[in-house]
């Protein structure tokens, strides 16, 4: 019958390269843990995991690719925060993120850097506030479209210092970051995971990380509440999907090794030196981050609503 050979396709999983949809650019910060955890994914499941590119539409065309794709195991979604943004940013969206996919766990969680090219004139936190204050739309900023984590920092920050800034969207901050470093772009706000290297390298200018604290990897970058806007908490947590109806056994074995990637040393060797670290085995849960997905589009929702942004 259907139902034995879907349960023996089951066992037998995976009998074939398994891809990854990342719906951002190559060589962005998805991308990058993308690529981490793929490559031990790959080492646990005996197969290859490969990550396939969709950007475009702030993350929404990648996600509705997966969500239409074949609920068979062999095409899976790694998505950040921007799931739970985009129902508040988009007045139709071609997939539900709750209905739509098989959650298979969180995966990290990152802090961001407000970024600027090099020779961009302010020199603090503080002279970058009153410079955009001063400067407005004059000042451009990168971000990923509407529903990028970008995107969301851009929003947050110029809400924060009521002002406008002029928004110059592209498929990831990947190829925002190659403008950034070409001195195109003024700023952006952006993943530790794609920044840490240039900061560090003193290609571009660092003014502030988004989280409450600190981070380790960049002592030097003060928080966005030491420069005064106390109520600006960010970090972009990513998970992990497949499409709604795939195989209860097949959602199993993939958060097992999605478990087993990340407690992989050199997995979390890389995340920490890119300011970010593996969620623990707990959170690698549907369970988990089904809770997270649900908790994040009532918050998202509330606070976009808030700001006065509408719908696309
Ligand atoms: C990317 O991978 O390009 C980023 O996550 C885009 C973003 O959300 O800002």
């Amino acid at each position: 019958s259907a139902f034995t050979s879907v349960s023996a396709f089951a066992q037998d999983y995976p009998t074939q390269p398994i891809t990854i949809v990342v719906p951002f650019s190559a060589g962005g910060p998805t991308d990058t843990v993308t690529r981490l955890v793929a490559a031990a994914m790959s080492e646990d499941l005996g197969q290859q995991v490969v990550v396939q590119n969709v950007g475009g539409a702030g993350g929404t065309l990648g996600a509705g690719q997966v969500a239409a794709a074949n609920p068979d195991g062999y095409t899976l979604l790694l998505h950040h925060i921007g799931m739970s943004t985009a129902p508040a940013l988009y007045a139709s969206l071609p997939f539900d993120p709750m209905k739509d996919f098989e959650p298979i766990g969180l995966v990290t969680e990152v802090p961001m850097t407000i970024v600027a090219r090099k020779d961009f004139q302010p020199e603090t936190l503080e002279d970058l506030i009153a410079y955009v204050k001063e400067n407005g739309e004059n000042v451009t900023y990168a971000n990923a479209g509407i529903g990028a984590a970008s995107q969301l920092c851009g929003l947050l920050f110029m809400d924060a210092l009521d002002v406008k800034m002029t928004e110059v969207p592209y498929q990831g901050t990947g190829p925002a970051m190659t403008d950034l470093l070409g001195g195109q772009i003024d700023m952006m706000c952006d993943q530790t995971t794609n920044t840490t290297s240039q900061i560090k390298a003193g290609e571009i200018k660092a003014y502030a990380v988004t989280t409450p604290e600190r981070i380790a990897v960049l002592p030097d970058v003060p928080t966005l509440a030491e420069g005064g806007l106390e109520n600006f908490n960010l970090a972009i947590w990513h998970g992990l999907y497949a499409p709604a109806g795939t195989d209860k056994a097949i959602i199993e074995r993939l958060t097992k090794s999605l478990q087993t990637a990340l407690a992989d040393e050199n997995v979390g060797n890389s995340f920490a030196e890119l300011g970010t670290y593996p969620v623990p085995a707990d959170q690698a849960t549907p369970e988990a981050l089904a809770q997270k997905l649900e908790g994040q589009i009532g918050l998202w929702g509330e606070v976009i609503k808030a700001a006065g942004v509408s719908a696309q």
